[in-house]
């Protein structure tokens, strides 16, 4: 029996010195001191020995089993030990990784020279003015002395929603509803960013567009305060040795109409591929207000006058930036936005 119980303990103590995990110590904890655990087993059979030998075999079978528990229990602590460090292992943070930096965006370039032209004419006195982009055809056209069937309506290609009403093609419309409103207050001096809408699409036009409207309304406002407007602006936005150009043209609601043009910032009026070797880069139209569109907001022709512009945003951002293509501006491309 002596030998039995001896066995018995270094085969438990080989067990539980080889066991890699808690659960392999508990099945080996059931093999010996579970129900029926061959310790157990032993304690039970304990009344079937002869009495003389009980007292001695008993404290010896007592003894194994402490010393059992003592060695599983010791066991667990150290198991239970190795298994907290692998998870800290597993979990542990590198603070000398360098860090995941935060992506940073800017303004978009459209939105940045919308700014950019609204701050210079502020400075000049102008304040900002706005319409809706779902515009009447009566503002958008009829008022601005476009006649009903007029082939002039052609030159801007419309989205009509109905027949009255349309996605603006210009922002045009601001000046009407802006005089609308302020009739016979004097002076008129306002800028109307926003976006426009014509059936255009190639690498120089979107369907979608923005412009910058000027318009200046006040007694005596000349043809020369159009051209020195003009000129500070075109200096402000694109270098003190910028010079302007006029050249005649046509819209319905301005006489004498006029495009714009800056000297080239590329070629310096040289001669380059941006400006077509012409020197000359075509930026705005304008002109001085046509009287029917003043007596129509409500000023009296015979005694007030004024001059009114309009800018595309894309095309100037396009010169500033180098970009070649307008639709780069519409395709969700990150460069647009990157610091
Ligand atoms: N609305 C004109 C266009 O979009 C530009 C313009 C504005 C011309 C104001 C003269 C005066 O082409």
């Amino acid at each position: 029996m002596r030998e039995e119980l001896e066995k018995l303990k270094n085969e438990l103590s080989n067990k539980i010195g080889a066991s890699r995990d808690l659960e392999d110590l508990e099945k080996i904890r059931v093999q010996f001191l579970g129900k029926k655990g061959a310790i157990t087993l032993l304690m039970r059979s304990m009344n079937e020995l002869p009495a003389s030998e009980k007292p001695l075999l008993g404290k010896l079978l007592n003894e194994l089993k402490q010393a059992a528990s003592r060695e599983l229990d010791e066991r667990k602590l150290e198991l239970q030990e190795q298994l907290r460090q692998k998870q800290q292992e597993a979990e542990r943070i590198d603070i000398t990784l360098p860090g995941r930096s935060i992506l940073t965006g800017r303004r978009h370039p459209i939105t940045l020279v919308m700014e950019e032209i609204e701050d210079i004419f502020a400075c000049m006195g102008f304040q900002i003015s706005e319409g809706p982009d779902i515009e009447l055809d009566y503002y958008n056209f009829e008022a601005l002395n476009f006649p009903v069937d007029h082939p002039t309506r052609d030159m801007q290609d419309s989205f009509y929603i109905n027949k009255d009403v349309l996605l603006r093609t210009h922002t045009s419309p601001v000046q009407v509803r802006t005089m609308e409103k302020m009739a016979p207050t004097l002076p008129v001096r306002i800028i109307a960013p926003g976006k426009v809408y014509r059936r255009d699409d190639d690498i120089t036009h979107s369907p979608m567009f923005h412009q910058v409207e000027g318009l200046v309304v006040d007694h005596g406002i000349s043809l020369a305060d159009l051209k020195g407007t003009l000129l500070l602006f075109a200096r402000e936005m694109f270098g003190p040795e910028r010079q302007i150009r006029l050249r005649p043209s046509f819209f319905p609601f301005t006489e004498p109409s006029a495009e714009v043009d800056i000297s080239c910032m590329f070629c310096h009026g040289l001669g380059c591929r941006t400006c077509s070797d012409s020197g000359w880069l075509e930026i705005l139209g304008a002109g001085m207000v046509h009287p029917n569109v003043l007596q129509i907001c409500g000023y009296d022709p015979e005694l007030v006058s004024g001059f009114a512009f309009g800018m595309g945003v894309e095309r100037i951002a396009m010169l500033k930036y180098g970009i070649d293509d307008i639709r780069l501006f519409y395709t969700n491309d990150l460069r647009m936005l990157r610091p």
